[in-house]
């Protein structure tokens, strides 16, 4: 049985007084024993803040991004080892924000991906199509070639510690939500991709949904058989709506 995880990423969010009431708030709210697994990814400047509120809490934190390299003249970014000098277990590869804004392609979020994992952390690879691509019918085709990046540079037995995110960027911050028909579809497309290579392994990948996830959609979408959890952006920010949303999964 997958134990459902729900992630919050925070983005370029929070100030140290905002996060301390929303930690300390999910922190009072969470039980262990009622709760799915929880966890927040936090902006890099907080993560000590993370460690020291969440330490010996049930909730996980984690990054929003890694480089792919441990060290080096990389002004401005920061590595995997970084991450676990503060605890981190998750860190999120290739957010639609990254791959967009950035122009992270494939290959380096495969690169990326190799480096999280090799090290210890969990990473949450998000992947998902355009509103183009869909209309276009080649949600599938960018899918696959999305995962197969990441595939073929780490092999399929890297990904027993790791989370997918099927994150489609029509639904990301939108409040268009996928229907959980729509989501379980593409849900059950990853996971046969997946067991082609392996089917123990597909059977145990967690698979996350991520796009406008709110209380009120979580309890459908958590409810189908290939949707594993979520990943949070905005209600992640309140924590009421992000700990209904923890309920929702458990
Ligand atoms: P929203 O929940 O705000 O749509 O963001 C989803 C997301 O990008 C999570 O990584």
């Amino acid at each position: 049985m997958r134990r459902k995880l729900v992630a919050g990423n925070w983005k370029m969010h929070g100030s140290l007084e905002q996060n301390k009431a929303l930690l300390d708030a999910l922190v009072s709210g969470v039980t262990q024993s009622e709760m799915s697994e929880c966890a927040v990814c936090v902006p890099f400047p907080y993560l000590c803040q993370a460690q020291m509120e969440l330490v010996g809490s049930p909730i996980k934190w984690g990054a929003q991004d890694v480089h792919p390299l441990h060290q080096g003249a990389y002004t401005g970014e920061v590595s995997a080892k970084m991450l676990l000098d503060f605890g981190c277990q998750y860190v999120i590869v290739g957010h639609s924000e990254r791959r967009t804004l950035y122009g992270e392609s494939n290959e380096l979020v495969a690169e990326k991906f190799a480096a999280a994992h090799a090290s210890g952390l969990i990473p949450i690879l998000c992947v998902g199509e355009t509103l183009e691509q869909r209309e276009n019918g080649v949600t599938e085709q960018i899918i696959s070639k999305q995962l197969d990046a990441v595939l073929s540079l780490v092999g399929e037995h890297s990904l027993d510690n790791a989370v997918i995110a099927y994150e489609p960027v029509w639904a990301i911050g939108t409040g268009k939500t996928a229907s959980p028909e729509q989501a379980q579809h593409v849900h059950l497309f990853i996971r046969q991709r997946l067991a082609e290579r392996d089917a123990q392994l597909a059977n145990k990948m967690r698979i996350l949904y991520g796009g406008s996830v709110k209380a009120a959609n979580a309890v459908e979408l958590f409810g189908m058989p290939d949707i594993d959890g979520g990943l949070i952006g905005g209600a992640s920010l309140i924590a009421e709506d992000f700990l209904a949303i923890c309920r929702a999964a458990k």
